[in-house]
């Protein structure tokens, strides 16, 4: 299930754009996932016919059938990656083949066709292009860029659906958290997990983000920022938070980080924090981490900090964990250095101000 490898995209601008006075006053402080740019991408997929209907378009509600499969079985993918302003005034996106590999994978394991990489990455070149002026300037802001799919077939039987949507909405954002890059509170959950072994953990579905919606109620409640799951089967090992990847910075200086055994998120920051710690000569070892170890650790100080990274959270400090046990704190709950060095390599690449070694920056503008 492939296709639509190159797609001719119609433009159709927005006839009744923002103006540009309304827009200015919007990037003054968009926050997160609140803004929206002009425009849309919308690409139809039906089974025998492919991707068709590239189109780029006004943003607008879009309608949809009581009867699509996707309101009934959650037949959803998505993904988040980022434009930036860069130093010299273009715009780039920051690993975009990343997402599109991983949308397909995503794609896979919901039974649903895959969009070429060539196709996603064009429909987001697209979308920026025309969305350009929507990119804030200042140095925590940026284009989100949301591509999703979902079943849209009119049929309740439960199977694959035979047709589906592809869009691309993009949002002006500034930091995730309302703090900024200040430590952020985690919970641990009793209660809940969020994926177990052949599950859909590895998979961006929007399933996995509505079965964790108690678990960060439950985080809230005990006035804690984010949740962070255990293991599915023995309840033990710090799989990972609601919407971040979690690294442990111990005593020698080396990262610890949970594997990828299929039950987290394979995030791309991840990926890229562990190439720029082993650039740095620092070692990275990826293997289960116990919750008794991350306590134990911050009581020693074999564990001197932690930290959450994602595309939205960029690389956020883990000062506070609290669970039914109690509470304990990663060093004195501030800002560790490994921390904001790492997130500093990662941010003055992502905005080209520090040369790019790995080919991560796509050139857009
Ligand atoms: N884990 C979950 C559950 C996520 O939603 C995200 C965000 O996309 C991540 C990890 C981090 O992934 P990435 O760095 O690719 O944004
Ligand atoms: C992202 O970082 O792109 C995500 O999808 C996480 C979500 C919590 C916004």
């Amino acid at each position: 299930m492939s296709g639509g490898d190159n797609l001719d995209f119609e433009i159709r601008p927005n006839p009744a754009p923002v103006t540009a006075a309304e827009r200015d006053a919007l990037l003054v402080n968009p926050g997160f996932g609140r803004v929206f740019t002009d425009h849309m991408v919308t690409v139809r997929y039906a089974d025998g016919k492919g991707w068709y209907d590239a189109r780029v378009e006004a943003r607008a509600p879009i309608s949809i059938d009581p009867a699509s499969a996707v309101l009934h079985y959650a037949q959803e993918i998505f993904e988040g990656l980022k434009a930036y302003k860069m130093a010299d005034g273009g715009v780039a996106m920051f690993r975009p083949d990343a997402n599109a590999a991983r949308f397909a994978q995503s794609a896979q394991r919901m039974a649903m066709p895959q969009l070429s990489q060539a196709a996603f990455l064009q429909s987001l070149r697209e979308i920026i292009r025309i969305d350009q002026d929507w990119i804030p300037q200042n140095d925590e802001g940026s284009l989100y860029l949301r591509p999703f799919a979902y079943a849209s077939e009119v049929f309740l039987g439960v199977r694959p659906a035979l047709e589906y949507l592809y869009l691309v909405i993009a949002s002006p954002v500034g930091a995730y958290f309302s703090g900024g890059v200040k430590p952020v509170s985690v919970w641990v959950t009793p209660d809940f997990t969020r994926a177990a072994p052949g599950g859909t953990g590895a998979a961006k579905c929007g399933g996995n983000y509505a079965a964790g919606l108690s678990a960060q109620a439950e985080a809230i409640e005990n006035g804690c920022d984010q949740v962070v799951y255990l293991d599915a089967v023995e309840r033990k090992y710090v799989d990972e938070l609601g919407g971040m990847n979690v690294f442990f910075v111990q005593a020698d200086g080396n990262l610890l980080t949970p594997p990828l055994t299929g039950t987290i998120l394979p995030g791309i920051t991840r990926d890229s924090v562990i190439k720029l710690a082993e650039r740095a000569g620092r070692r990275v070892e990826e293997r289960p981490v116990s919750i008794d170890e991350w306590r134990e650790g911050a009581a020693s100080g074999q564990i001197r900090e932690a930290f959450a990274c994602g595309t939205a959270a960029v690389i956020t400090p883990i000062g506070t964990v609290k669970s039914p046990e109690g509470s304990f704190t990663v060093a004195d709950g501030g800002s560790g250095s490994v921390t904001m060095a790492i997130r500093k390599e990662l941010v003055d690449i992502q905005r080209g101000r520090a040369a790019d070694p790995f080919g991560w920056v796509h050139r857009v503008l």
